[in-house]
């Protein structure tokens, strides 16, 4: 398998021995000298059985990279070149795998590489573990916790550029399928004394300095902060302010991103920072000295810009602020009575108030993280600690946290040892193995020193330190770090690890001050200075600070400050600035020292409940260089560390044990009496496998319920055996199932061939048996076909002879017949034939005129057709026809209308086609009296003279003035008797001219609508005639004559002649006048319509348009 280039780097630099267990000869020497070899070749890490040696190479290293963490994931610790990954999947997958919690404990003391190597365990975790949306923001919220609480509780200081300040256990909780789904964080003994006061060449917090770099200018205005770290108190004073390894701004917005990452709102993480502020502030709030009246001491605030400044961010009342830092409230005699603080009181309550502030804000901070990443569903989870806290530290001068933090040190000595050393030897000879005990330095004693409970003033001085300092600042009156000192060099001066000036042994030990004492750690001497013991111990607060703090509206200061409420509390008690901020109980808190000591044996709790792995760094130089190997720090550590009894004990005793059940569990594969099951005694099975496997026997041992094998080669090489078998028997399962599979599905496809064949045979034959059923109807169906057309070819022949027998048979006796009657026939039957075709014709063309006569009207002029041989006899029946049915017509018709009638037929008989106007007469009836002159009184009047009651015609006409053609309107009646002429308007008879006086009608063809009537020659002197012919003209022309000439016809029984033509000639009176017509006259002028008459002597015009 080719590698990647990081595994290949490994490989290439494994150089010495990767297991410390397999040194030959094993001594310190070798031990130490192998770790410089290994370091020298960039090998910083070394195995001592399963735990991990570390060396910090103190330089970037290509030992981190994804491609590594491929190459280590799932392989045995034992395969690659010792590395944190190894561990961290061994744990990860015991975890995962055999369901068991793990816990890692990295020791080590300051600088060794501890917050590194537990970085590189997450790192491993969040590669390896699961992915998806939910998981993958698990996975970062965890990782961008690592920033957070570093900027908050981490600083520089002379051992390391970024040295935790705190204890960290970080709980990652993992759910059946290994992938992260939370975490729990637990912060220990924040060394909060930095805040105020730094040694010179420290640094204070980082996320000050972070504050100052990063943030933008108009936020540092916002909280009234000044990008200068030099012009902040709590920074300036160790001359110590930009680290080169650090990128302060850089390092501010990668905690910024962190905190939303984790899931800080932002006002929260805008208030997280006001209160960074407001401790930089605080620290510059200066106090001078006053003289009070009554002679004590008292101080004012030097400058009160800081403090209003303060108070502006805070959101608290200025003055309040002041009197709590420049007072106390104190009872005397159940009365509150307000005391001054001196200058160094004040700086003190003042450091004190900063110390509580970014103390309380820390824990708040872990706190939120918590909330944050804790699992937020109800399931079962598998956890994996790992423990990051600070390591041994021995300073010049060490105090009370160098103190504590020690402890926790030889705490976690304590379990290594229990776990590594002490258990291990223990199980030996518990189990009945040979056993040669190896020696190791138990620190149980030193733990005892410090940690045992009790009272020192009962019998038993036996009382560890922890014990003596609480009873101390419980004590009333004057305690002083000096009296606990003596109460610890009266109580402790028995013990070995317990030494002080004052005791008789350490008299002569110039290097012990007087105001000090030693312990002898398992890591070394320190000497810590009992100065700030009690103070730090008690952890107090006056009363008057927290309540001015939660008195501030700002949200988290509240938050910080809970007991600040309880304004009713005694006031001689001071708040335990470490206690829980939401408790609210009114017992005094407990001390730091043992909140701390409960906590640390919770942690030991935690962890002795877990499945144990260990990564021991080591710090090679002093220096901080990278390659360098200072051999005398590196054997100082590898001897408190433990490390070569831890080396002894593994390679006198034996690697690895397990329970017979679970190892013959785990390994039945490798023996065929054992796969697949074991009946008989687990011990047996085991043995069984171990024979099959041909282990030697000194690599084994067999204990009263374990099974002990001494070289981790031996599991190796049995779990790579078994690695291979289980692929054998994988590969067998498969093959046995693959085969049955297979088989399955050959049988499968078998039957299923067997069926689809049966099918389609079935299918087959019945679409043959179709078609063949088909063709045989279509042969039939074609086969009776020919037979029936035959049948009826043969039938149809047989008919028509038949047919034709019959006709000749009919010729033959027709003509039989014919000849027989011919003489007969030819003389008689031509005559009748002839006269019945006559007949017939005859009747069908009278039947056809009766079945088509024409209608009863007189004028319509249909009639049936007919041949030719009977046109005149058509004809005349037409004529018979039309008369019979004009006399039918005419025998309607009334009198009156007979009359009207005959005037017609007159007018008719008068007019038709000779006078233009004629033919639109004819629709208009002859209505005669237009005016209704038979009514009136005045026509009465005249015919009552003139006798003419039988009126036929009465109208105005235009009369012709003889003389000179002019034109007058006058009445004309027509009587059976006379022509009247009447004036119209005064309806006077002008002359009455009988009727048989007209002789003569004259009217031209054309247009005009005028009469000359000539009248008799004058006899008698008859005054009517002499005036002579006259004209006149009217609508009625028509009429007036037709009228006129049958009222004449009536009287004379004779037709007056009437003439129709252009000219006549005219008798006016005595002349004689010639009449002419004219058409084609142009502008007429008005008289009769249409008509101009024009007199010129013997001629009289009359034109016409
Ligand atoms: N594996 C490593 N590769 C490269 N550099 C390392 C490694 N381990 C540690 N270092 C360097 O050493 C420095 C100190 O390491 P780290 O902060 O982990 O020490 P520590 O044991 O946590 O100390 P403290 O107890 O003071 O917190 C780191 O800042 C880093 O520069
Ligand atoms: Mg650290």
């Amino acid at each position: 398998m080719a590698l990647h280039l990081g595994a290949q780097y490994i490989l290439e630099h494994n150089v010495g021995i990767s297991d410390a267990v397999l040194l030959d000869p094993l001594t310190e020497e070798a031990f130490i000298e192998n770790l410089k070899k290994r370091f020298s070749h960039e090998q910083i890490y070394t195995y001592i059985g399963t735990v991990v040696v570390s060396v910090n190479p103190y330089q970037k290293l290509p030992l981190y990279t994804a491609e590594v963490i491929e190459e280590y994931r799932s392989r045995n610790i034992y395969e690659l070149p010792p590395h944190i990954y190894a561990i961290s999947d061994e744990a990860y997958r015991s975890m995962r795998d055999r369901n068991l919690d793990q816990c890692i404990i990295i020791s080590g003391e300051s600088g060794a590489g501890k917050t590194e190597a537990s970085k590189v365990i997450m790192q491993y975790v969040a590669q390896v573990s699961g992915k998806g949306r939910e998981i993958d923001r698990v996975k970062e919220q965890l990782l961008q916790s690592n920033p957070v609480l570093e900027a908050f509780g981490n600083a520089k200081t002379l051992r390391n550029d970024n040295s935790s300040r705190f204890g960290k256990y970080m709980d990652i909780e993992f759910d059946f399928k290994g992938d992260p789904i939370g975490g729990v964080i637990t912060n220990y003994l924040l060394e909060k004394s930095r805040v105020a006061s730094q040694i010179p060449g420290e640094r204070n917090f980082h996320i000050f300095y972070q504050l100052l770099a990063g943030a933008d200018p108009t936020f540092l205005e916002t909280l009234k902060l000044s990008p200068k770290p030099e012009s902040y108190g709590f920074l300036n004073k160790s001359g110590c302010i930009t680290v080169d390894t650090i990128d302060d701004a850089r390092e501010f917005n990668l905690v910024k991103t962190g905190m939303e990452v984790i899931g800080f709102y932002r006002a929260e993480i805008n208030e997280v920072f006001q209160l960074v502020a407001s401790v930089l502030k605080l620290g510059n709030v200066e106090f001078s000295h006053r003289s009070n009246s009554d002679g004590t001491d008292g101080c004012d605030i030097a400058s009160t810009q800081e403090l209003e400044d303060v108070a502006k961010i805070l959101g608290c009342m200025e003055q309040n602020l002041k009197s709590a830092l420049t007072q106390r409230t104190v009872e005397v005699k159940r009365e509150k009575v307000k005391t001054d603080f001196s200058v160094a009181g004040a700086v003190y309550a003042r450091d004190a108030l900063c110390k509580a502030i970014y103390s309380r804000l820390f824990s708040w901070l872990v706190q939120r993280i918590n909330d944050s990443i804790k699992v937020k569903t109800e399931q079962t989870k598998k956890v994996m600690g790992v423990l990051d806290i600070y390591g041994f530290e021995v300073f010049e001068t060490n105090r009370y946290e160098q103190f504590i933090i020690n402890y926790c040190n030889e705490k976690l000595q304590q379990i290594f040892i229990e776990l590594t050393l002490k258990e291990e030897q223990e199980e030996y000879i518990r189990e009945g193995i040979e056993w040669i005990h190896v020696q190791y330095f138990n620190n149980a004693v030193i733990c005892d020193l410090i940690e045992k409970s009790g009272s020192s003033f009962s019998q038993n001085n036996n009382v560890g330190i922890l014990a003596i300092l609480d009873e101390q600042c419980l004590l009333p009156g004057n305690v002083t770090d000096k009296t606990f000192l003596e109460k610890m060099n009266t109580t402790c001066k028995d013990h070995p690890h317990y030494e002080s000036r004052a005791l008789r042994k350490n008299q002569s030990d110039r290097s012990l001050p007087h105001d000090a004492f030693r312990l002898k750690h398992y890591a070394g001497n320190v000497t810590y200075k009992v100065d700030g013991f009690i103070d730090k111990n008690n952890d107090l607060l006056y009363r008057d600070l927290s309540q001015a703090m939660y008195a501030c509206k700002h949200n988290l200061m509240k938050k910080l400050f809970p007991e600040g409420y309880h304004k009713a509390l005694d006031t001689r008690c001071l708040v335990n600035s470490l206690r829980n901020p939401t408790q609210k109980s009114l017992k005094r808190p407990p001390t730091a020292g043992s909140q701390f000591k409960a906590s640390v044996q919770e942690l030991m709790k935690n962890l002795l409940s877990k499945n144990p792995n260990y990564i021991r760094c080591i710090k090679p130089n002093d220096e901080k260089q990278s390659g360098k190997l200072d051999l005398d720090i590196v054997k100082h550590q590898v001897r408190y560390l433990g490390l070569m009894e831890n080396i002894r004990v593994k390679r006198a005793g034996y690697a690895y044990r397990q329970v017979y059940d679970q190892f013959l569990y785990r390994y039945k594969m490798l023996a065929d009496e054992t796969w697949p099951s074991w009946h008989g005694d687990a011990k047996e099975g085991v043995k069984k496998i171990l024979a099959n496997q041909k282990i030697a026997d000194d690599e084994i041992a067999f204990g009263k319920s374990k099974l002990f094998i001494r070289n981790p080669r031996t599991l190796f090489d049995l779990e790579e055996t078994r690695r291979e078998r289980m692929h054998f028997l994988a590969t067998l399962i498969q093959k046995v199932w693959k085969g049955h599979v297979k088989r399955e599905h050959f049988l499968l496809m078998k039957r299923s061939q067997v069926i689809i064949s049966s099918r389609f045979r079935g299918f087959y034959g019945q679409k043959q048996y179709k078609r063949k059923k088909a063709a045989a109807l279509l042969l039939q169906c074609c086969t009776r076909r020919w037979k029936a057309r035959k049948l009826l070819a043969e039938l149809k022949h047989q008919k028509r002879m038949e047919w034709a027998a019959g006709v000749i048979h009919k010729y033959y006796l027709g003509w039989k017949v014919r000849m027989n009657y011919k003489p007969k026939f030819r003389r008689i039957a031509g005559p009748k034939v002839a006269r019945f075709m006559v007949v017939a014709l005859r009747r069908k063309f009278l039947l056809n005129v009766r079945d088509k006569l024409p209608s009863l009207s007189p004028i319509d002029n249909k009639w049936p057709s007919s041949l030719n041989m009977y046109k005149s006899a058509s004809d005349q029946l037409q004529v018979m026809h039309h008369r019979w049915r004009c006399r039918k017509y005419r025998r309607k018709l009334n009198e009156s209308q007979k009359y009207t009638l005959r005037e017609k037929a007159t007018a008719s008989d008068i007019f038709k086609d000779k006078k233009v106007i004629y033919p639109e007469s004819v629709p208009h009836p002859f209505k005669g009296d237009y005016l209704n002159l038979r009514g009136d009184m005045k026509w009465k009047k005249i015919h009552s003279v003139t006798h003419d009651i039988n009126l036929v015609f009465a109208d105005l006409v235009h009369k012709v003035n003889r003389a000179n053609g002019k034109i007058v309107q006058q009445l004309l009646v027509i009587s059976s008797q006379a022509l009247l002429v009447i004036d119209h308007h005064t309806m006077t008879l002008k002359y009455r001219i009988p009727i048989e006086y007209i002789e003569k009608i004259s009217l031209s063809p054309f247009q005009d609508k005028l009469a000359v009537f000539h009248m008799k020659k004058p006899e008698n002197g008859d005054k009517f005639a002499k005036k002579g012919d006259f004209i006149i003209g009217n609508e009625h022309i028509i009429e007036i004559v037709t009228k006129s000439s049958l009222c004449l016809k009536n009287k004379t029984s004779k037709m007056p002649e009437i003439t129709i033509s252009p000219q006549c000639s005219s008798q006016f009176g005595n002349s004689s006048v010639q009449v002419s017509f004219q058409q084609g006259a142009k502008g007429l002028e008005p008289g009769i319509p249409g008509v101009k008459v024009t007199r010129k002597k013997h001629l009289m015009l009359i034109s016409e348009p």
